[in-house]
């Protein structure tokens, strides 16, 4: 019998897998379907899917999908909202605000110019991010006014995402951020993500490495307060240890990766998962 879960995908990586896995393992018949094969009558007509967990990787195409599928009375894993929110980090960062959570200082600018002048008054170095991205990509330390030029210069030509600029102090902490990984309103697991070699930036995707990190009450209360400032349900929260503000919270994740979370804190996040969404059932 149909569980009425689906898991949409547009590429199957390691997560996606586990997930399958962990729903056959549980017993559940989990239905696989690739993103790019759907069709949304974007009409009163019934759809046939019940709760689907969002995991498609391209922003686009998950943001759109989750918006047809919720749109026609879909239980969506994570909303609509959340992928709005948790997708630009920008939108992220005023709900952080609003809701008391710690956060690097940042500030926006929406030319070359203003963006100068800002890191004129604020001091270098600084980091440029774009509002939606992930894996580090397009993130860069701005060391002085020669480095934002080029930088901000090569961005001028881009699609006009680029032309929003985000800044955030470059924080002071260790050689790593920590990763936490939320099912509802719990930290189930978290680890430290040490920056490869000659590397700031401390994505798996980089090179990082990865090792436990216990979970404390201070960083589980910020984390609740972060998951619940996006409307997240599963979500994976990026924390640095700031050297003078303590733990901040610089992104919330809404298709979180989570295969190097298992492998070093060996907790069955995909499981988790499988048994949160049954149990989100409306
Ligand atoms: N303001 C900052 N100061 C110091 N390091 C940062 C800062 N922002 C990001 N980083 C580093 O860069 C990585 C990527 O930044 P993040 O905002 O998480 O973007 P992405 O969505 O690409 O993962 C972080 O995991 C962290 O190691
Ligand atoms: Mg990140």
């Amino acid at each position: 019998m149909s569980s009425g879960l689906s898991i949409l995908y547009d590429t199957i990586r390691w997560e996606e897998k586990a997930l399958f896995d962990a729903a056959k393992k549980m017993g559940i018949n989990v239905e696989m379907v690739d993103c790019k094969n759907l069709f949304v009558s974007l009409d009163k007509s019934q759809e046939k899917f019940e709760t689907v967990i969002q995991r498609c990787v391209s922003y686009y195409r998950s943001l759109h999908s989750t918006a047809a599928l919720e749109g026609k009375g879909v239980n969506v894993i994570n909303s609509l909202n959340t992928s709005i929110f948790a997708g630009n980090k920008l939108f992220t960062h005023m709900l952080l605000q609003k809701y008391g959570v710690p956060t690097p200082f940042s500030a926006v600018a929406f030319s070359e110019e203003a963006a100068l002048e800002t890191l004129e008054s604020k001091g270098y170095p600084m980091v440029l991010k774009p509002t939606v991205g992930s894996w580090g990509r397009m993130i860069a330390l701005l060391k002085d006014r020669d480095s934002a030029e080029g930088i901000m210069e090569s961005r001028e030509r881009m699609y006009p995402i680029y032309q929003v600029y985000y800044l955030e102090e470059f924080v002071q902490r260790p050689p790593r951020d920590i990763r936490a990984i939320m099912v509802g309103d719990k930290v189930v697991a978290a680890i430290y993500r040490y920056s490869g070699d000659d590397q700031w930036k401390t994505n798996m995707a980089l090179g990082g490495k990865a090792e436990e990190c216990k979970v404390t009450k201070e960083m589980e209360d910020i984390c609740i307060k972060a998951k619940n400032a996006v409307q997240g349900q599963i979500v994976g929260v990026d924390l640095m240890e700031s050297k003078d503000k303590g733990l901040v919270v610089h992104e919330v994740n809404n298709t979180t990766e989570y295969k190097n979370t298992v492998r070093v804190t060996g907790v069955d996040i995909p499981a988790l998962m499988i048994d949160y969404a049954l149990k989100s059932r409306k």
